[in-house]
């Protein structure tokens, strides 16, 4: 698996550069690498996310398989925005999109960002928001486990903001999401766009 976006250490070679993404209503200059997912744009569905996204919330936000940034960036640029003191998880299993990610923090200034793997995050933090274009394509196994792993860690009231593509699925695992978080959860489409769904897991308030 050493040549997916998704390996802990790419082989694709790193080379760095600089692209202009449209994040949190502005023109922002973030740095990607190859070896990352989606390193010369803003991807399809992250942009289609990113418009249905609300503001974040006060209390702790995952950004569960951060890439090089761009939903931590934008949770972290409207958080200082509105003065909201969000903590922003970036979580990824790619180093080097650990790395670019904390670069890209650091440049804008969000210290409210922390770029981290699965172990870093305490268990005992439960999350307000879970925002995320998660890996569809690291198959059907590791994505449930992913989704398995932090979708129950949404705090009571809390929600989890997803983009799928329709090609690869979004109807089936809106189903299934229902299914494995049963009572105490609801999964609705949120909205549609180019091809790509946005789904929102709430957990009722207690
Ligand atoms: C579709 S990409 C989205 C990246 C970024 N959020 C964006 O919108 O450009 C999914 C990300 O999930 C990461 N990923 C894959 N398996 C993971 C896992 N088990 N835990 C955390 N992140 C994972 C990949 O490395 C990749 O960066």
């Amino acid at each position: 698996m050493n040549d997916h976006y998704f390996s802990a250490s790419p082989s694709a070679p790193g080379t760095v550069r600089t692209i202009t993404a449209h994040l949190a209503g502005g023109p922002v200059e973030v740095t990607t690498a190859g070896g990352v997912f989606s390193p010369g744009r803003l991807d399809l569905g992250t942009q289609v996310l990113l418009r249905a996204l609300p503001a974040p919330p006060p209390g702790d936000l995952l950004d569960l398989g951060c890439g090089w940034g761009p939903i931590s960036l934008q949770a972290g640029l409207e958080a200082r925005e509105e003065g909201t003191g969000t903590r922003i998880w970036a979580l990824d299993v790619n180093e080097r999109a650990l790395d670019l990610t904390r670069r890209n923090a650091a440049a804008l200034g969000l210290e409210s960002i922390r770029a981290v793997t699965a172990e870093q995050i305490p268990a005992d933090v439960e999350f307000a928001a879970i925002w995320s274009n998660p890996p569809i394509r690291v198959g059907k196994e590791i994505l449930h486990g992913l989704l398995r792993t932090w979708l129950p860690r949404l705090a009571p009231g809390g929600q989890a903001w997803l983009v799928v593509s329709k090609n690869l699925g979004a109807d089936s695992l809106r189903g299934w999401l229902g299914e494995m978080l049963g009572a105490g959860f609801t999964v609705e489409k949120h909205s549609s766009a180019k091809g790509f769904r946005v789904l929102v897991v709430t957990r009722a308030a207690d």
